[in-house]
């Protein structure tokens, strides 16, 4: 077993039917930016879902820092040092902001330094610690989602689409997050339909379709095929 962040071998499965993830291979070796893109339906949700333990993996395996995960407990994949922001309700929102950070690092005693730093790197949310996060801006609550996630210290963070229904300015904010939180020592491996922004900032970019990874390269070369758009759709 190797000291990777995250090693997705040959993972076959999906929801009780036919299986949507057929074969996904996937790598993230150190503290790097992964962007994954693909078209609507490849199962890229059902891979992050899958990595942390919430869709039923029928083959292949999983392993996170040296950790078999494959069909783990969430709680037990957080402790080997991943965490993950689904797309959607990913905060409590009849809670405060600082209440859903506290609640974030239940796991794991943070210290105040640590929060300090996560505020540091969302100004936005150091200024309305007692704010609900229902009141929040979509953008706001997105960067939540993550100082949340960021409370346990993980060595790897899964994003789902962090982007989604943000305003183009907003999502150009959020993007610049992830390499502050990449400075943090954190690998990121996000789902993003903004593809350009996001591999932009990304060290990789891996195609996903039908279940599988198409297509893997450094972000660079992807962003440069004149074929991106047609890669995001599958062609
Ligand atoms: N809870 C579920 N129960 C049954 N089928 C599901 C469930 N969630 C997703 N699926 C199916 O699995 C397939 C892959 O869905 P998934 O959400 O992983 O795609 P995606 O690549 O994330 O797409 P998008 O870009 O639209 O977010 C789809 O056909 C979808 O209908
Ligand atoms: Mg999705």
């Amino acid at each position: 077993m190797s000291d990777d962040l995250l090693v997705i071998d040959n993972v076959h499965g999906g929801y009780g039917g036919a299986d949507i993830l057929t074969g996904a291979s996937l790598r993230v070796s150190g503290p790097e930016i992964v962007v994954i893109v693909g078209p609507n339906g490849a199962g890229k949700s059902t891979l992050m879902k899958s990595i942390f333990g919430l869709v039923q993996i029928r083959g292949g395996t999983i392993s996170a820092l040296g950790h078999d995960i494959t069909n783990q407990r969430a709680d037990l994949i957080a402790k080997a040092g991943l965490a993950y922001v689904p797309q959607e309700r990913n905060v409590f929102p009849s809670l405060t902001v600082d209440e859903n950070l506290d609640m974030g690092g239940y796991l794991k005693k943070s210290d105040a330094a640590h929060k300090d730093r996560i505020y540091a790197i969302f100004p936005q949310l150091a200024n309305r610690k007692t704010q609900r996060a229902g009141s929040l801006s979509g953008g706001e609550r997105q960067m939540l989602a993550m100082g949340r996630a960021l409370m346990i210290e993980p060595k790897l963070l899964l994003l789902d689409e962090p982007t989604a229904a943000l305003a183009p300015k907003l999502v150009d904010e959020t993007l610049d997050k992830i390499g502050e939180i990449k400075a943090l020592g954190v690998g990121v491996l996000m789902v993003e339909q903004n593809a350009k922004q996001a591999l932009a900032r990304a060290d990789r970019g891996i195609v996903m379709v039908m279940g599988k990874v198409r297509m893997e390269d450094d972000a660079a070369n992807l962003l440069a095929r004149p074929d991106l758009p047609e890669l995001f759709l599958g062609g």
